[in-house]
């Protein structure tokens, strides 16, 4: 079975190096790891937390989805979306708002830093704090929840969210009775770097000491790298590798034999406007090719467009079916009579077979769990003496497997030919229940 790995990025900002390096990068490569399934997305309903300009936050969002795209993300390969593409989201998050105690809330640090500083100014505990800032968390569950991911990569800051998440999905479980939501797993990846800024801190937005990544082009990068700090050894003097900024960053984009020559460099006295030189060569390296798709795809934002929506597409295939569930679990939706034995038993009903003309004139059959729900549903055939014989061997091989997998859905296989197929699940363990199930009806109508 494959590891969902879902991770997403708040649509506030413009990407720098630092950004690149510790998260965008680490993620396309794990997307490309075998048995790995991959969701990233754009946090655009995150952003309104923050940010309350539209042109910066549809800015920032062709910008981030340009930056994932030029950096080499498959978006065949993984699902990529926007987060506001999915209605889905923002409805499980108000299921899960209702059963988060608000206690867990008040806990969360970044409240907790925001009520903080207004007690410092002297101001009203919750002065300036919107819902969304308080709710923030639940936003984050829901998103990960939606999708069952199994692990998701964050910084550090964010460890406190995934907590939250479980206790979350595990209220639920435990409320409705049923493992609906998988507990995700955090993932702080020790060995990505972190890039120091200009001045030497944590490369970030709220610090002003970023390295722009494409904005700004070759010259801006330029720029910026010229303004890193360093110690005051003049050239000819040898410099102290480990604690220097420049080296840090040279080592997350190089090789350790290209690291170990730059080191050696600076050891034996290279002066530091050669070595900033030196750097941006290296960074260059990788980066010219990658702007030059960004450029390409700033340019033409139908194109990402195109390439969000067939990715909120795949993400709603899972969305939209696991909502449904979802609201059957809490009472808004009726349920389907809960499956097996004993539901089978005391409505006196059984797994069956049933017929029907469908809307395009065809005739179909399908195979119905006790509970009513369908099981498989047949292709389609000019009459019924056609259907009819299917069903008829279908039932005789009843106890012969002829059932496969396919994807999140699963299909009756007769020499080859698929004549029959099972409904589309949310995920490869309700799949399989289904899966279980349809063996199972057949196996009673065997004979
Ligand atoms: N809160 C995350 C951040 O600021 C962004 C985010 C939103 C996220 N939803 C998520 C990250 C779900 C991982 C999973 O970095």
């Amino acid at each position: 079975m494959s590891t969902r790995v879902l991770t997403g990025i708040t649509t506030s900002g413009t990407p720098h190096l630092g950004n690149y390096a510790g998260a965008i990068r680490p993620a396309i490569t794990a997307s490309t790891q075998p048995g790995t399934d991959a969701f990233y997305f754009m946090a655009d309903y995150h952003a309104l937390i923050k940010c309350d300009d539209p042109a910066r936050v549809a800015r920032s969002r062709l910008e981030i989805a340009a930056t994932w795209l030029a950096g080499g993300l498959d978006p065949e390969r993984v699902t990529f979306y926007r987060q506001s593409d999915i209605p889905e989201i923002p409805e499980l998050c108000w299921l899960l708002t209702c059963v988060t105690a608000k206690g867990l809330m008040n806990r969360a640090h970044a409240y907790k830093a925001s009520v903080d500083q207004n007690t410092a100014k002297g101001v009203e505990p919750d002065d300036g704090i919107t819902m969304g800032l308080f709710s923030y968390p639940i936003l984050m569950a829901a998103d990960i929840l939606m999708f069952n991911a199994h692990k998701v990569p964050v910084g550090r800051d964010q460890i406190q969210h995934l907590e939250m998440a479980r206790d979350i999905a595990q209220r639920f479980n435990h409320l409705y009775g049923r493992d609906y939501f998988v507990l995700p797993e955090v993932v702080i990846e020790e060995e990505v770097a972190t890039l120091p800024g200009l001045d030497g801190r944590k490369m970030s937005k709220s610090y002003n000491n970023t390295i722009p990544l494409f904005e700004g082009g070759a010259a801006a990068l330029k720029a910026a790298v010229m303004r890193i700090v360093t110690d005051s050894r003049q050239p000819g003097e040898p410099k102290d590798a480990e604690s220097s900024h420049l080296y840090t960053i040279y080592r997350a984009f190089a090789t350790p034999a290209e690291s170990a020559a730059f080191r050696a460099q600076l050891e034996g006295g290279m002066g530091w406007g050669d070595a900033k030189q030196a750097l941006c060569d290296r960074l260059e390296r990788d980066l010219a090719p990658m702007r030059e798709r960004y450029q390409e795809l700033m340019a033409n934002p139908g194109r990402i467009e195109d390439i969000l929506q067939a990715g909120a597409q795949k993400a709603r295939k899972l969305a939209v079916p696991f909502m449904e569930e979802l609201r059957q679990a809490v009472g808004l939706r009726a349920a389907a009579a809960p499956a097996g034995k004993a539901a089978g038993k005391k409505t006196g009903k059984a797994a069956r077979f049933v017929s029907f003309r469908d809307d395009d004139g065809t005739f179909r059959f399908r195979l119905l769990g006790a509970d009513g729900q369908e099981l498989l549903r047949s292709r389609g055939f000019a009459n019924p003496k056609e259907a009819g014989a299917l069903l008829q061997r279908l039932q005789a091989q009843g106890g012969h497997d002829f059932l496969q997998a396919e994807g999140l859905a699963y299909a009756a296989v007769l020499d080859g030919d698929t004549v029959a197929q099972g409904p589309q699940a949310a995920d490869a363990a309700q799949r399989d229940a289904l899966l279980a199930q349809a063996r199972q009806a057949l196996a009673s109508l065997a004979g």
